[in-house]
């Protein structure tokens, strides 16, 4: 009986199992090239943004390269936007602004042929604390300008595959040329523009001269408008800060801010007849428009907590009349609770 050589038979099984993982892997690599490869959710979503373009502007004819579909889904139309201007409290200077230098561009372009020096800003940046209305003001300006708003995740532009990124990045602008009046909003700007280190990867550092190199190339009729926002401007890399001259701090709110904040997310509550704002603007002080937000759900919550207690028991509702609420008192308000001190009884 001829021996065995337990040797050849390991060599010969490592052999085989290698060459089958070589297989496999090649495989899904070639099953996975370019933006195609994108989940069946964003070929969906560029297809309903798709829809949406075409039922604001029946005439528009759009040939798109496989990158340009893969940046579609990121294209928001003005009327899927429900912010207007008036939602936003309390940032009225800034919102005028807004209009002169950048929705009147946007909007009626043969205004500015006058003087070459009449050019929109190619870029406009909001910067400041969280929760103040970066995001809300970026989403007002395209609905109030009826400009698509192409907005970027980073981690969209950021693909994994070598040179895909750069694609990306030309598919983002040669989409917005054709779609123009278009804002390329990118939120969290620092994050992708930050500073750039000699540390800086390959692609990333090639991504960004890219960026710049198209950004400049946006011709000077002002259609086309990046708009970033940051919590923390001073990350990000000074050649960038020149692209976006137009700069807006978006403040914590003042308590005259504060008040109109409040009134506008009030609106349509029912308050107590003592109902005291001052004493919710005073109680409010270093609070965001989303703190405010979420303290006006808390006292609204309140009340209806309130309302529940008192007609329903172990689940089950007492009656079938009409939902009656009460009025929402200043001392729904937790931090005004807190302010209130305890009247000592001994
Ligand atoms: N000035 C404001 N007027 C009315 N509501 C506001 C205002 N500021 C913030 N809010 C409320 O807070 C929420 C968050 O605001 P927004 O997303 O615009 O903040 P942001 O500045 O973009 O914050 P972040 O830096 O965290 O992205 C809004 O959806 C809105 O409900
Ligand atoms: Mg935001």
């Amino acid at each position: 009986m001829p021996k065995v050589d337990i040797k050849v038979i390991t060599d010969v099984a490592l052999f085989i199992g290698a060459s089958i993982s070589a297989y496999y892997m090649m495989s899904v690599l070639l099953s996975q090239d370019g933006p195609s490869a994108k989940s069946s959710e964003t070929k969906k979503k560029a297809n309903e943004s798709l829809q949406r373009l075409k039922m604001l502007n029946p005439a528009l004819k759009l040939e798109l390269n496989d990158y340009e579909n893969a940046v579609l889904a990121s294209v928001v139309t003005p009327f899927e936007i429900d912010v207007k201007f008036e939602d936003i409290g309390g940032l009225e200077p800034i919102i005028d602004e807004l209009r002169e230098s950048v929705l009147y561009p946007l909007t009626l372009p043969e205004l500015f042929t006058q003087s070459s020096l009449l050019q929109a800003p190619k870029g406009v940046l909001l910067y400041g604390p969280p929760g103040c209305g970066k995001t809300m003001i970026a989403k007002a300006l395209a609905k109030e300008s009826g400009a698509n708003f192409i907005s970027i995740r980073m981690s969209q532009v950021m693909d994994k595959w070598y040179g895909e990124s750069n694609k990306m990045v030309d598919a983002i602008f040669s989409l917005a040329q054709k779609l123009q009046p278009c804002i390329i909003f990118i939120d969290e700007i620092d994050s992708f523009l930050r500073e750039r280190q000699s540390m800086d990867h390959e692609v990333t550092a090639m991504l960004k001269a890219e960026f710049m190199t198209l950004w400049d190339g946006l011709t000077s009729s002002g259609r086309i408008l990046v708009l970033g926002a940051t919590n923390r401007p001073n990350d990000i890399d000074s050649a960038f800060l020149r692209r976006m001259p137009k700069r807006f701090a978006v403040e914590l709110p003042k308590p005259e801010q504060r008040e109109r904040i409040l009134k506008l997310l009030l609106n349509d509550t029912k308050l107590s007849r003592d109902f005291d704002l001052g004493e919710v603007v005073s109680c409010t002080r270093g609070f965001s428009g989303s703190d405010l937000k979420e303290a006006c759900r808390e006292a609204a919550m309140n009340a209806m907590r309130e309302y529940i207690r008192s007609n329903f028991k172990d689940g089950i509702r007492l009656s079938d009349d009409e939902v009656r609420v009460r009025p929402l008192k200043t001392t729904d308000f937790a931090c005004v609770r807190d302010t209130i001190k305890p009247v000592s009884v001994d």
